[in-house]
């Protein structure tokens, strides 16, 4: 029998991963890791779920592949899980119209001025009615709007930016010559050069050793005077003292960030601890969200069925989607 162990599943979704797997496998549901037993963890054929905390990794004696539900798997043990012979794959796909639509739902806040007007209005109704008033205002089809990472999610941010009429430019060195061409937009060479012509800068990159502080002192630097940076993606690309420092001297004008470096803020750091008091250096400027991005009841749906569905695939069929510890599984299970 193959056995699918879900560590952490609520209840109301446990029929959607049984039919989403298929027949022929047979699901354990636990509500969190604490309630899963030692014979569970041995005779998984597949994890799917949130990270495994490491103490049960070593457990898993028969288990073939572990999903992440979810995209990012950065705090995963990619190399550790591949060389016990275990496949680790993501589940890529069930957020990627969500995200995209947060990035712009930042950038329409800030360039709209949406949250700034409805905070002023609370304050005072009467004297704040201020109609021809919009402090980060901009004709988006003014607008050049950078992509940082093209990928599911940056490309589905750079259509929606072109639905605005925007200019968009992309930075991404992984994508193949010609992406540029098939999807009718720019391409910029270099990270200073895509900074320095936008906007707009929205991030859709992956967090690893590369990216980390990957928008930092240098990109800011190279950036346009005045620029909007969103980051839905993660919170350790953004160097969040070099953003302080950005937007006190004014490289950048506002930011959205759905994504911080420590979840939830962490408020030592002086740019987060500036937005908590208010200070009004920054007041308005900066907008955050709680890595809410993903959220959709449907994308709850999909995230769990598509991942059961991946671990199935790989148990009954040998077919392996969304791998990301290939180049460490040199001998598979
Ligand atoms: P993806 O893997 O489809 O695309 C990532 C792109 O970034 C790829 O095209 C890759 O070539 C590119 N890239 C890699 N290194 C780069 C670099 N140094 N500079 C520029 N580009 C680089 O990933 P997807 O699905 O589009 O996800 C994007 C991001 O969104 C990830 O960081 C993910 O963790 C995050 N995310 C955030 C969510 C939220 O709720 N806020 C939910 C889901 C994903």
């Amino acid at each position: 029998m193959l056995r699918i162990l879900w560590p952490s599943l609520p209840e109301a979704f446990h029929q959607i991963a049984r039919d989403a797997a298929g027949p022929g496998f047979e699901c354990a549901f636990c509500t969190d890791f604490s309630q899963v037993t030692d014979a569970q963890w041995e005779t998984a054929s597949a994890v799917v779920g949130p990270s495994v905390p490491a103490e049960h990794i070593d457990k898993l004696k028969m288990c073939r592949i572990f999903v992440k539900s979810a995209v990012g798997y950065d705090e995963v043990d990619i190399a550790r899980y591949g060389a016990m012979g275990i496949a680790v794959s993501n589940t890529p796909d069930y957020g990627t119209r969500e995200v995209a639509d947060h990035a712009m739902a930042l950038v329409l806040t800030l360039t709209k001025s949406i949250a700034y007007h409805d905070e002023e209005l609370r304050a005072d109704l009467r004297a704040n009615w201020r109609p021809a008033h919009n402090p980060y205002g901009r004709r988006l089809s003014a607008c050049t709007f950078g992509v940082v990472g093209i990928g599911r999610i940056g490309t589905a941010a750079a259509r929606r930016a072109a639905a605005f009429d925007m200019d968009v430019v992309f930075y991404d060195p992984y994508v193949p010559n010609g992406y540029e061409l098939a999807l009718g937009m720019r391409r910029a060479d270099t990270l200073a050069e895509l900074m320095g012509q936008c906007d707009i800068v929205s991030i859709h990159a992956p967090l690893n050793a590369e990216t980390r502080k990957l928008i930092g002192k240098d990109a800011f630097a190279a950036a346009k005077k005045g620029m909007v940076l969103v980051n839905t993606a993660r919170g350790g690309i953004i160097d969040l003292a070099a953003l302080h420092d950005a937007m006190q001297d004014g490289t950048v004008l506002a930011a959205g960030l759905d994504v911080l470096p420590e979840e939830p803020a962490n408020l030592q750091e002086p740019l987060l601890a500036a937005w908590q008091r208010g200070d009004a250096w920054l007041k308005h400027r900066l907008v955050l969200t709680p890595h809410s991005a993903f959220y959709t009841p449907e994308s709850m749906r999909d995230i769990r069925a598509f991942s059961a569905r991946t671990a199935a695939r790989y148990l009954r069929d040998g077919r392996l989607e969304n791998c990301v510890n290939k180049a460490f599984l040199k001998d598979p299970r």
